[in-house]
């Protein structure tokens, strides 16, 4: 069921544009507030979400499509999202993500059959001093390997999600 803008959640809403100086300004934190209820943001969801800022349309759909970290579609459980970018790449990656496409048995951008895992690649996370990193859901996991990814899909597989 897409994301929707009710009484309760508009009333948090409010509270964060509160922290700003300018309304507008929470655009991308209350990007983040609506992606929580979900794991996504529909279509619905940024339209009503202009409305609200009173801002245009175009910005708010420019600001979460450049952002690789909003999901404009249902997602599993646990959304695996492995940085591709130089570093990354340089520290092994591309074999993560091929062991992720083996163990899992699907491809980027596709999510397993339970619905508990989403798996995608993306640009830089920011964390370049510790690639590989690869990071769930809101939580990073740095300088992986094939064990330490394996160790962390048992974990993920039987519900936890290690702090
Ligand atoms: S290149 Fe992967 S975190 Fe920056």
């Amino acid at each position: 069921m897409p994301f929707k803008f009710t009484e309760e959640f508009r009333a948090r809403a409010e509270k964060i544009c509160a922290r700003y100086p300018r309304r507008d300004a929470a655009l991308i934190p209350l990007l983040l507030e609506m992606q929580k209820e979900k794991g996504y943001i529909a279509e619905e969801g940024l339209d009503a979400l202009a409305l609200f800022l009173q801002i245009p349309y175009s910005r708010v759909k420019g600001v979460a499509t450049f952002y690789t970290m909003f999901n404009h579609e249902p997602v599993g459980k646990y959304h695996l999202q492995v940085c591709r970018n130089i570093s990354c790449h340089m520290a092994g990656s591309e074999s993560l993500l091929g062991r992720l496409r083996g163990r899992l048995g699907i491809a980027e951008g596709e999510t397993t059959r339970d619905g508990l895992f989403t798996l995608s690649a993306v640009e830089c996370l920011g964390a370049c001093g510790a690639a590989p990193v690869m990071q769930v859901n809101e939580k990073y996991f740095e300088n992986l390997d094939e064990a330490k990814l394996d160790a962390l899909l048992e974990e993920l597989k039987h519900g936890r999600l290690p702090h």
